[in-house]
This record gives structure tokens, sequence and C-alpha cells, in this order.
């Protein structure tokens, strides 16, 4: 349906954009592994809906893990090392996190990646993520590093401007897409999650998404 419009470098991996790389199912092999971690950090620093700038509730419900995690409230988006919740740090970096992070940085040609921010989404039917860009953190030298697990979604991967028309990919279960270089501004999205039911995950998607804060 939307796989028309790549640029097939092999089986497993598409070029999105200039410095942008799909590596379909580079997670789903760590799969369990995956999910026992985000439950442990759940356990620890709970899902929540957190409240735009402009008091709106995001669809999506969020936690991190990491020196630094990334929330927002009526003060505005930013980084921050404790959970706004408990006041505790947010839980460390699971290394099954961090090393995949850094296999498909290396992957898509960005070597050296350490992330010190990771966001998870926990996405249910109709839930989405509107059109934005990363630009919270302190500096875009390094890649964003999403991985995605459970239902699919269709993915809106854009330009550098918001009104540039974004392509269309269907993320399913360990997809991960990296984008970084020319692309690290690039404006992205999520369109509503359909309702489905998972084998691993049922009627649930989430997205983990590393970056490097600071
Ligand atoms: C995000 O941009 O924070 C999430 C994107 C996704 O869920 O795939
Ligand atoms: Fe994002």
């Amino acid at each position: 349906m939307t796989n028309d419009f790549h640029h097939i470098l092999d089986g497993d991996r598409a070029q999105i954009g200039v410095g942008a790389v799909l590596l379909r199912r580079r997670a789903a092999g760590l799969d369990r592994d995956l999910l026992a971690a985000v439950e442990a950090v759940a356990g620890q620093a709970a899902f929540r809906h957190m409240t735009t700038p402009g008091g709106f509730q995001m669809s999506a419900a969020m936690t991190n893990c990491g020196a630094w995690g990334w929330v927002t409230d009526r003060a505005g988006y930013r980084y921050a090392g404790e959970d706004p919740l408990t006041g505790q740090p947010w839980p460390a970096l699971p290394p099954v996190i961090a090393g995949l992070a850094a296999a498909a940085a290396a992957a898509a040609g960005f070597p050296g990646f350490r992330p010190d921010a990771c966001l998870i989404n926990r996405y249910r039917p109709g839930d989405r993520m509107a059109l934005h860009q990363d630009r919270d953190e302190a500096g875009f030298d390094h890649p964003i590093v999403s991985v995605s697990l459970g239902l699919p979604v269709i993915f809106q991967f854009g330009g550098l401007n918001r009104t540039d028309r974004p392509r269309r990919i269907v993320l399913g279960h360990g997809d991960v897409v990296v984008w970084g270089g020319p692309s690290r501004l690039a404006f992205h999205g999520v369109l509503p999650l359909k309702d489905g039911d998972h084998p691993v995950l049922g009627r649930c998607r989430i997205n983990l998404t590393l970056r490097r804060a600071h």
C-alpha cells in the first residue's frame, strides 16, 4: 500500500529520506525482552496522559527511561531529570533498549549513538500523534531511533516544512526507523491507531523513541 515510493536497499531496509532509514522488523526478535523492560520501567514510572502547553491531553499515554525524560504540561515541552509524578529520577535505560538503539543507528549510518532519553508512547485504538518535529533536545547532531511494537500504524514522515506532504509508511511489530543528519528535524506523526488484536500486545501499540537530549 505505501511501499511504492521506497527506494529499497535490500530486503529489510528502505531509505525513506536523506539520512532516514526504515529497518523492517529489526527489533522483532527482541520483542519479549523489550516489552519486559517496558513493563519494568512502567512499574517505576507509570504511563500517564500528559497535557500540552495549550491545555489539551496527549492521546498516547507516556513514560520515560534514561537520564532525561520528555515531558509536557502547561509550562511547555522540555526534558526533565525526574518524573514529575514521583519526584524520582526516571528508571535507567534498560541495556536491551540502549543496545538495540545503538545497533540500529549504526546500521543506518550513525555509529556511536548513545541515547540518554527514551520516550515510551502507548497507543490504544483511536490514539494518534499529530505531525511535529522533535526539537526539544540540546542539539541535533544525533539521530532519532524509533521502535514500534504491537498493532501496525500509519507513520507520516514529512520534510523540514510542516506543509511538505508526508510519506505514509505502515510501521508494524519490530520495525525500526532511524532519522538524522539532514532529516533530523523532519516532521513526523502517526495517524489514529486502527483497532486490532496483536498476538503479543493485544489492542495496543508501543513506540520507543530514543534520543540524545543533552
Ligand atoms: C513520536 O514521534 O513521539 C512517536 C511516533 C510514533 O509513535 O511512531
Ligand atoms: Fe516525535
